[in-house]
């Protein structure tokens, strides 16, 4: 079997994480299926953060392995989990609010070419340029690209950091509540988003609204006091009696 056959992309294996005497994250075994949403959900203080930082490179686990195609990555710098095209959105540079939503994009995809040394100056401003428009066009906002980003509305800025995220190539894309601050119009233009982009690639969602991402969610992995509480389907989920007695009484989840 070739790696890229392999229905898992990014494993898990009993992860823990210590901030001094605090324990966030108290053993995780999960794996994340390939070209998947998988959501991460659980109550304020679950250890949801800490778990996505882990998985993205930001933070490296106390004890545990984590495996990305088969490859042990364990405690490597973040970069070296960009330079495998595990990308968290808003991780590779912040949006620069007098550049234009095109320039912002242009920007991060010249990162990544000048990274790898494939700067080639003559063609590449050109295929830089059509390469923004059509991340932009795919986040909805190619009516926006000369616009400053500072002068976006609050969801499609956000939207505009996902088409940053989105110019280094990612495999894998992991956002931390997406939708955070955001009316439910703007909400479910960007659900929408991600599920598109679930198309081409792995995502991985972190959201403490759990009504927000069983309708999009292949699978979801819920967390409750740093440990597994539960994973499944939405149906699993849904029905899933520790699930239901932690979401209990929370209003809005
Ligand atoms: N850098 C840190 N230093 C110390 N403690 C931390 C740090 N990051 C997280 N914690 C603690 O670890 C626990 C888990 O936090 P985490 O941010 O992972 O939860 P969360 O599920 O993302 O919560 P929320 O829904 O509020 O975003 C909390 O008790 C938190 O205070
Ligand atoms: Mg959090």
């Amino acid at each position: 079997m070739t790696v890229d056959a392999d229905p898992v992309i990014l494993r898990t294996d009993n992860v823990a994480k210590s901030f001094g005497g605090l324990r966030a994250l108290n053993g995780v075994s999960a794996a994340f299926r390939r070209n998947a949403i998988t959501s991460i959900i659980g109550p304020n203080g679950a250890g949801k953060s800490t778990y996505f930082n882990l998985l993205c490179g930001a933070l490296s686990p106390t004890s545990g392995k984590i495996e990305f195609d088969g490859r042990d990555v364990t405690g490597l710098p973040q970069h070296r989990f960009a330079h495998m095209g595990i990308v968290k959105s808003f991780q590779i540079t912040t949006v620069f609010p007098q550049l234009s939503a095109h320039e912002n994009v242009r920007v991060a995809a010249q990162a990544l070419v000048t990274t790898f040394g494939l700067w080639r100056p003559r063609a590449a401003y050109r295929d830089l340029s059509e390469k923004a428009d059509r991340i932009l066009e795919r986040v909805g906002l190619a009516d926006r690209a000369r616009r400053a980003a500072g002068l976006l509305a609050h969801g499609e800025q956000r939207a505009l950091e996902i088409g940053i995220a989105l110019a280094s190539d990612p495999r894998l894309l992991l956002l931390d509540e997406p939708t955070a601050g955001m009316s439910p119009e703007e909400t479910r233009t960007v659900m929408d988003l991600i599920v598109s982009l679930a198309q081409e690639r792995t995502i991985i969602l972190v959201e403490h609204k759990m009504k927000l991402v069983l309708g999009i969610s292949d699978r979801l992995l819920v967390l409750h006091h740093g440990e597994l509480l539960a994973e499944g389907s939405a149906d699993d989920i849904r029905h899933n009696d520790a699930v239901k007695r932690v979401y209990l009484g929370q209003r809005s989840h």
